[in-house]
């Protein structure tokens, strides 16, 4: 890691930069008043909060008196200002020269239409709604306009299967599902309509699927049941009288995966999660909404694009661009034509992309008129330097800042990152705590670590965005993430401080794995695994990838009724790779699947995941004088080299 290196903060930059050093001194003061503070200067309240926190560990509550429509912050307030003729959305799909610009007036229209239709099927303030969608603007509109009845959306990433989707659909008691016959997806169509028919077999309490025409395939139809968006929200009244609601109205649901085998629904709130969302977007991405274009290349169906794609770029009133497909539909360099087509100034991506475009050679970039940047940022796993350095470069013309933003869907928004202007920047560092946000370092007793030394990553005090909790599961909520230092939220990532105080990511320290910036754990692959007819057991690690950040590795044993009938090794392995992915999602299917008589197991029947972590990254084994069979471990590695089943 190239501590030493160190890009100061621009002046030219910072002449203009919404951020001062100044923040972090005031927030520190008194971090409470500097919240409220940004409440009251970011949102627009029917009634204004007197209150910030009030905190009995671990549940917390943010100006829990005040009032607020979230959808009246996204869109209304921005057209009662005069500002309905600036683009909301420069909506791109897949297909070339599938283009929609959306006005902030037209996004009133649209989300009115919807709330009406909503209203009208039966949708009211408290229930929860799954939208179950591909990357198109209703995606959009549909979470707005649950927000504006004050109901929570629990949005799933429409690439999860049937299963998953009623899993969460089952979780959280969803009574509608809002989803599309299906999006594009590298050039073809991926349907979703029949997923949602496969999940609701299991889920009775679902009386309404509203249904989005996108891509014109047949789709099966429950009468009754279903209903065409364009035959309900086309026709409804385009004006709709908002309700305000309390400021701790549950806004969204968000399922993400933990440690066990059963994702966790995280709660997010109305008040303080939108001043989180649209405070940081407006520091961390030094928002000028008069001039600029915005592009957060997340999908709706994670975090990321419920806080910087909807949330915050809207409460901020500023113009985005929103892409249906993959980098490489219509050609590798399609990210720098939509760049260079709309200007883009601001551009938040992940790593696994950046490596990705990386691999794909600066040519293609080189090629377009990229000018219009000038900042770039990252989520979602740690950047390494080379990454870093080639966006800086290659894509940020040597000029951009970069900022390397680490937060959570537990946090609601960006809890440590540098700000443009402010803050210096080191290729691979998140640098520093956001202002009024508490962050330490601390050893396995929970004492803060020195400069220059690792250990967990904690926060310190409770913050506007963090999430109220697991739905349904206060317990799991105090053991996951506040027991293990109490008092203090543990975050499950690795840390460091480097030697000027600096913070740097080290991944996670738990069994969740981070492929692609999706978070998966271990168990819920384990448990896939063992779901089909011919395993017997399954140990699962996250190895390194050079892509991907991270891999899934399985290790398997078979039934031995299972390993007699085998006459096909590969084509089992495929089998189970397939079985993977229709059970979770393709994000979940295993680069390599070892079948394997045995695993290494301690004398007390644990399975030891840190050997095979150093099989699957074909690293020096460590101690191995705990296990029943030592020799087992060196039959697997053995076994590694000849399987690759890399697609
Ligand atoms: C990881 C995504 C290093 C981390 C917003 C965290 C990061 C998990 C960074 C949350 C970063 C996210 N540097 N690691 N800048 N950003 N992570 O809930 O392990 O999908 O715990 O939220 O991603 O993933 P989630």
């Amino acid at each position: 890691m190239s501590e030493t290196r160190s890009f100061p903060p621009s002046s030219e930059f910072a002449a203009h930069a919404n951020a001062t050093e100044s923040l972090y001194a005031e927030a520190a003061t008194d971090p409470d008043a500097w919240w409220m503070r940004q409440a009251l200067d970011r949102l627009t309240w029917d009634v204004a909060p007197t209150t910030a926190l009030a905190w009995k560990a671990p549940f917390a509550t943010w100006f829990a008196d005040g009032r607020l429509n979230a959808s009246v912050n996204c869109v209304d307030r921005h057209v009662a200002h005069g500002r309905g003729d600036r683009v909301a959305f420069h909506w791109v799909g897949e297909p070339e020269g599938d283009v929609i610009d959306i006005t902030y007036a037209d996004l009133l229209r649209r989300v009115s239409r919807a709330a009406n239709a909503l209203s009208d099927l039966g949708v009211r303030a408290g229930d929860r709604v799954a939208i179950y969608m591909p990357m198109i603007p209703e995606a959009v509109v549909a979470m707005l306009a649950c927000a504006r009845l004050g109901a929570a959306h629990s949005v799933v990433f429409g690439g999860f299967s049937a299963d998953a989707l009623a899993d969460r659909i089952l979780d959280a008691d969803c009574r509608f599902v809002i989803t599309a016959d299906g999006g594009f997806r590298r050039g073809a169509v991926a349907p979703l309509k029949p997923a949602v028919d496969e999940a609701l077999e299991r889920c009775p309490a679902v009386s309404r699927v509203l249904v989005v025409r996108r891509t014109g395939q047949d789709v099966s139809w429950v009468n009754g049941r279903d209903v065409w968006w364009h035959d309900v929200v086309d026709a409804a009244s385009d004006i709709h009288v908002p309700e305000s609601f309390p400021a701790e109205q549950p806004l969204y649901l968000m399922y993400t995966s933990g440690t066990t085998a059963r994702p966790k629904g995280i709660l997010h709130t109305t008040g303080g999660y939108l001043t989180h969302a649209a405070t940081t977007y407006y520091y961390v991405f030094d928002i000028k909404p008069e001039s600029d274009v915005c592009w957060t290349s997340a999908d709706i169906g994670w975090v990321t694009g419920h806080s910087y794609i909807v949330y915050g770029p809207l409460a901020n009133g500023v113009t985005q661009v929103l892409y249906e497909g993959t980098p490489d539909a219509g050609g590798r360099d399609r990210w720098w034509r939509i760049i260079e087509q709309f200007a883009v100034t601001v551009l938040y991506t992940a790593p696994t992309a950046i490596r990705t475009l990386m691999k794909w050679g600066e040519a293609l970039p080189a090629a377009h008129n990229l000018s219009s940047l000038r900042l770039l940022g990252s989520v979602g796993e740690p950047i390494n330097p080379e990454a870093w350095m080639w966006y800086r470069e290659h894509i940020g013309g040597n000029r951009c800042p970069i900022v390397d933003t680490w937060w959570q869907t537990e946090t609601g928004g960006i809890m440590i990152t540098p700000l443009p202007g402010v803050t210096a920047t080191k290729p691979g560092a998140a640098m520093r705590p956001f202002p009024g946000i508490g962050v330490d370092v601390v050893d396995n007793e929970g004492n803060s670590v020195g400069n220059g030394e690792g250990g967990y990553l904690v926060l310190t005090r409770p913050w506007p965005g963090m999430t109220r909790g697991i739905y349904g599961d206060p317990e799991r909520f105090n053991d996951t993430y506040w027991s293990r230092f109490p008092g203090r939220y543990f975050a499950g990532d690795g840390a460091k401080r480097d030697s000027d105080g600096d913070l740097w990511l080290l991944g996670r320290v738990d069994d969740v794995m981070n492929i692609s910036g999706h978070r998966l754990s271990t168990t819920e692959v384990e448990h896939a695994l063992v779901g089909h007819p011919a395993v017997a057991e399954a140990a699962v690690v996250g190895a390194s990838d050079d892509t991907t950040g991270q891999a899934i590795v399985a290790f398997v044993t078979l039934k031995l009724s299972a390993d007699e009938a085998m006459t096909d090794q590969s084509a089992l392995v495929s089998e189970l790779r397939q079985h993977v992915a229709t059970v979770i999602s393709p994000i979940a299917k295993p680069r390599q699947i070892i079948l394997t008589p045995d695993l290494p197991k301690t004398r007390s029947g644990k399975i030891m995941r840190r050997l095979l972590r150093d099989v699957a990254e074909h690293r020096q084994l460590g101690d191995v004088t705990t296990l029943t069979d030592p020799t087992v471990v060196a039959m697997i590695d053995g076994l590694m080299s000849t399987h690759i089943n890399d697609d």
